[in-house]
């Protein structure tokens, strides 16, 4: 069963959530009793416009709180933007999307079914049974998990339930794979062999993968494009400061001098600002090459 890898789009989307404004110095039960207090829109998604090609893999990176999940909510019709809109395959998005799988960080499995079962869940309804059987048998092979088909969450490592939880994402052979900082919680070897799996699966089902990670390393290794998001001096809410393709075929090789240079450029664009002050969590710089 070949993936069908779905373009997607971001056209001019804008996401601004309202929240309670909280004047300081008044405490809550104060605020309740005050009947000014409101609902106040913060945005925090602005201007996000790109276009990503079928079976392109996507890192998007950004300091905490810039709306990363949010922008992949969006892709997933997990959330609804306020302003714009996402398209997979040049149909807007609206709705939980049945063309997109999600992971997360956590393997979120269910503790009382075995790891085959737990992958089970992720086939699309009315499937036949002995074909949910043959993808439930082939993806345990794709994360090298056959041996421990019967096994329960509880009775398996951290990076065997989050591959579990990965072919779960895949079982219904979705277009579009959204991973939420799929590796985060796992230790720096079992991140690394999680990587390389993700590149595997990629090449025997490729999807279009979008993939949001604090990890610049990571996101160099499994990329095609880069993309940056922060904030503009003086504008409100998360923007794509730089989208950069990464210039070396996969495999590549870890810490390769030849990307030696755009990680340095990555990682000021995720620490200083365009002015070179050090800046807190919301603030990133523009840098440049922008070709979104
Ligand atoms: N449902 C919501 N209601 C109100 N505010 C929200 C909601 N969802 C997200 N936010 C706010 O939007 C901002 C961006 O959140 P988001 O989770 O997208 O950030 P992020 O870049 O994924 O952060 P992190 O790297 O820490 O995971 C945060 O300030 C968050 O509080
Ligand atoms: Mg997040």
């Amino acid at each position: 069963m070949s993936s069908p890898a779905f373009h997607v789009e971001f056209s001019d989307v804008a996401r601004t959530f309202a929240t309670t404004a909280r004047p300081s110095g008044r405490r809550t039960s104060d605020r309740r009793r005050d009947p000014v207090s409101r609902a106040e829109p913060r945005p925090v998604l602005r201007d996000v416009s790109l276009r990503i090609r079928g079976g392109e893999v996507i890192a998007i990176l950004g300091p905490s709180g810039c709306g990363k999940s949010t922008l992949l909510r969006i892709a997933g019709g997990l959330d609804a933007p306020s302003r714009g809109r996402a398209l997979i395959d040049g149909s807007a998005v609206s709705g939980v999307d049945a063309r997109c799988a999600v992971g997360f960080q956590e393997p979120r499995l269910l503790p009382w079914r075995s790891l085959a079962d737990n992958i089970a869940l992720g086939l699309p309804r009315g499937l036949d049974k002995e074909a949910g059987r043959e993808r439930v048998r082939r993806l345990l092979e794709l994360v090298g998990l056959t041996a421990s088909a019967a096994l329960r969450p509880r009775e398996v490592s951290g990076g065997m339930a989050q591959r579990a939880s990965l072919a779960r994402a895949l079982a219904r052979n979705p277009g579009v794979l959204l991973l939420d900082e799929p590796f985060g919680a796992l230790d720096a070897l079992t991140r690394l062999r999680m990587q390389d799996l993700l590149l595997d699966i990629h090449t025997a089902e490729p999807a279009t993968i979008l993939l949001v990670t604090h990890d610049v390393d990571e996101a160099l290794q499994l990329a095609d494009r880069i993309v940056l998001l922060g904030t503009e001096a003086g504008r409100p809410g998360s923007t794509i400061v730089s989208v950069t393709t990464v210039p070396v075929e996969r495999p590549r090789e870890r810490g390769s001098v030849e990307l030696a240079g755009l990680r340095a450029e990555l990682l000021d664009g995720l620490g200083i600002d365009r002015h070179g002050r050090a800046h807190g969590e919301q603030r990133t710089e523009a840098v440049p090459a922008s070709t979104h």
